[in-house]
This record gives C-alpha cells, sequence and structure tokens, in this order.
C-alpha cells in the first residue's frame, strides 16, 4: 500500500477485537517511531504512558465520558507533558547533544543560554501550552506510524484529565495527561471501518495566493 492507501485504511477506530492484542515488540516500535516525531527546539517535553493491564483500561472508560474503546484496546498510551520543564530539563537535552553528536558542552553553552533565558520568562499555563502543542504533533506522527504498520488506533481527547493524572498516580512522575491513543486491531462489527471518510474538498481547505 501507497502513504495515500494507507491513510484511507486508517480511521479512528471505536472497537477493538478483544482477543487480539499486540506484542510489547509492536509497541515499542510505535513508540521508537513517534520519537522520531519533531519538536520545537528538538526538547520533547512530554512522555507517553503505556497501559496494558486490562483491570486499569476498563476502570478508565468512566473517565473517558464512557468510551469503551478504551476499554477493550489492546494497549493505551496516554500523551502526558511533563512539568518538570526547568533547568535541569534545559541541561539534560544540552548534555543530549553534546554525547549524540559528539559535540562539546561549550559549543552549545550558546544555545543552552538562549533556551534557559526563553523559558524562564514563560508563565507555567503558556508553557504547558508549548508542550501540550508538541504532544498532537507527536500524536500525528503516532497515528501514521500505527497505520503503516496496519495497527488499528483512536486518539481520544474525550477523556478528564485530572481523573486520570489522579487514577494513573501521574503526578509522582511529574507528568500530566493531555490526550490519549487507545490502539489495537479493529472488531469486524465496528461499523465506521465501512464508512466513508468525510473531508473538505481539497479548494475549500487551501488558499492559494
Ligand atoms: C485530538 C483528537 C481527539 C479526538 N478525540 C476523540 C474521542 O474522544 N473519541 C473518538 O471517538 N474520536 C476522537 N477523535 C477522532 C476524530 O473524531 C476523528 O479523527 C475524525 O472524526 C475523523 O475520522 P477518522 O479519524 O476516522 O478519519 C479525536 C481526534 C483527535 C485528533
Amino acid at each position: 500500500m501507497n502513504l495515500k492507501e494507507i491513510l484511507n485504511w486508517r480511521y479512528s477506530t471505536k472497537k477493538f477485537d478483544e482477543t487480539k492484542s499486540l506484542t510489547d515488540t509492536q509497541v515499542k516500535n510505535l513508540l521508537e517511531l513517534t520519537n522520531l516525531s519533531a519538536s520545537s527546539y528538538g526538547l520533547q517535553p512530554f512522555k507517553m504512558v503505556i497501559i496494558k493491564d486490562k483491570e486499569v483500561k476498563k476502570s478508565l472508560v468512566a473517565s473517558s465520558y464512557g468510551q469503551t474503546n478504551i476499554g477493550d484496546s489492546s494497549h493505551l498510551i496516554v500523551f502526558a507533558v511533563r512539568t518538570d520543564l526547568d533547568e535541569n530539563f534545559i541541561n539534560t537535552y544540552i548534555k543530549n547533544i553534546s554525547e549524540q553528536r559528539k559535540q562539546t558542552k561549550e559549543s552549545l553553552e550558546e544555545f543552552k543560554q538562549m533556551l534557559i533565558s526563553y523559558f524562564k520568562n514563560k508563565k507555567e499555563t503558556a508553557l504547558l501550552k508549548w508542550a501540550s502543542e508538541q504532544i498532537y504533533i507527536a500524536l500525528g506522527t503516532f497515528l501514521v506510524a500505527c497505520a503503516s504498520e496496519k495497527i488499528d488506533a483512536c486518539p481520544i481527547g474525550g477523556f478528564i484529565p485530572e481523573k486520570y493524572d489522579k487514577e494513573l498516580g501521574l503526578a509522582k512522575y511529574n507528568l500530566k495527561s493531555v490526550v490519549v491513543a487507545a490502539i489495537g486491531y479493529r472488531s469486524d462489527e465496528d461499523k465506521y471501518q465501512y464508512k466513508t471518510k468525510v473531508r473538505n474538498p481539497l479548494n475549500e481547505i487551501i488558499v492559494e495566493l
């Protein structure tokens, strides 16, 4: 399948086949692909929380406005912003660049100071907004990665983040949930897979200047 066919094959799965599960290797591969996503300055201010425990998934349905695909999915990925976006976080990023590109710390000093002063002046709400924007880019990459591996997914914004944070104990990991993706294999009974994709005609979403 070419990319267009793959993207047409993808749809937001409302019912997963509970008898089919993804392997740890498959999930790891998806997360590796998502880790290649672009992010502002390359800072990746988020983490991906993996949930495969059936009981935990089922218990989250109530905090997801009753969306049952949360419970029948193979895995749930909670995309969460880091709340520890401090100087130490930037230092770690600089260390990673230095090690992975074999660059001296001195050559990165100017970049580091720029990041520190840029983020120091940001209010917490602006910082969380910025971090959430990076998550949505990663979510897009994740959805395409799933489709390219013939794995079904449903992005889920319809959930109560405060409840997820509490139920999953995310505060102790310095995380706050932003968006969720349920993954697995589509059930034959999911009627949405047979529906035509509704999209704007291209000429309505393009402005040619
Ligand atoms: C950020 C985001 C949040 C979404 N939240 C939900 C959700 O809570 N429940 C749901 O069933 N679909 C959700 N969707 C899926 C959209 O409804 C879906 O992408 C859209 O209707 C287009 O259909 P398709 O993905 O099947 O092509 C969400 C999509 C995005 C990008």
